[in-house]
């Protein structure tokens, strides 16, 4: 299947590693150029050079820390100039908000979750946005969680900043799919990243458990019985960027094995 991608300007915040970098590495094998950015440039310069080498790609990368819009207005400017003013494909990323319940969680943690977890998002759109609008063209995809559809014990600041987030995607595909930019969000359910061990920690330490017990409890949970590779949850991003996904705006896709058991 011709995806369309190839020579599209691709931006992928924090993914100098797991689901962001994972995307973005995809996104390259499909023939896309790419802008990425992560606050430790030593991590993402060497994700960078190894896209490349691997798929050929045009790779553009510069810290930022997603969470100061001042931060990301300069990056978004940097990566219109390098690709002479186009950007067609924003996939929004960061880290996750900080964990713990409602009653161990500050004002100070809402206040990170709140600018790492929905501004973020909200500033790079307004950034890409008039870029995709003088083109006609454009795809913006969040990585949320699947705690957009079901709370996760212990990760109260994500049940709710990932909502905030639905309500915002959908508001702004309604906006935008006069200009032919289509708005998604994919909401993943485990895959094995360093943010997915630093989570299994932190349960392990409040709840006086070893990690390695509340991993089998949780992977117990998934009907496919196994975390996710992060090249599967890449995948379903690629699709919702390519041509191929023309009809589809406004919805959050779950990639979770099965896990979240809505209807
Ligand atoms: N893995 C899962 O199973 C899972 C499940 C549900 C939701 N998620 C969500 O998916 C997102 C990605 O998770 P992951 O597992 O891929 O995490 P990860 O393996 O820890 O990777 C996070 C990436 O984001 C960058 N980053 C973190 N904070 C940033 C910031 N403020 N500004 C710019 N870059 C930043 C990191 O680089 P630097 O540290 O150098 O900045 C790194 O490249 C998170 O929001 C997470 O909560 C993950």
């Amino acid at each position: 299947m011709d995806l369309g991608l190839l020579d599209r300007v691709a931006i992928v915040s924090a993914s100098s590693e797991g689901l962001g970098r994972a995307a973005a590495l995809d996104l390259a094998r499909e023939g896309a150029r790419l802008a990425l950015c992560a606050r430790t440039d030593k991590t993402l310069q060497t994700a960078a050079q190894e896209i490349r080498q691997q798929t050929g790609a045009d790779v553009f990368a510069r810290t930022c820390d997603v969470s100061d819009p001042d931060q990301i207005d300069g990056f978004v400017a940097k990566v219109a100039e390098h690709y002479d003013e186009r950007i067609d494909i924003l996939v929004n990323n960061a880290g996750g908000p900080p964990p713990g319940t409602i009653a161990e969680v500050g004002l100070r943690e809402w206040r990170i979750a709140f600018d790492r977890t929905f501004a973020s998002v909200v500033r790079f759109c307004q950034q890409v946005v008039p870029y995709m609008q003088r083109r006609k063209w454009g795809r913006i995809i969040t990585i949320t969680s699947s705690s957009t559809r079901q709370p996760i014990d212990g990760l109260a600041t994500s049940n709710a900043m990932r909502p905030a987030i639905v309500g915002f995607a959908k508001t702004l595909s309604r906006e935008l799919a006069p200009h032919n930019i289509l708005v998604n969000n994919v909401a993943p359910g485990m895959f094995r990243t360093a943010r997915h061990e630093e989570l299994l920690e932190s349960m392990a330490t409040s709840q006086n458990r070893s990690p390695e017990e509340i991993l089998q409890e949780r992977v117990a949970q998934v009907p496919l019985g196994r975390m996710g590779d992060p090249d599967e949850h890449a995948h379903m991003i690629t699709f919702l960027a390519s041509e191929r996904a023309s009809y589809i705006t406004g919805q959050t896709i779950a990639v979770d094995g099965g896990l979240v058991r809505g209807l």
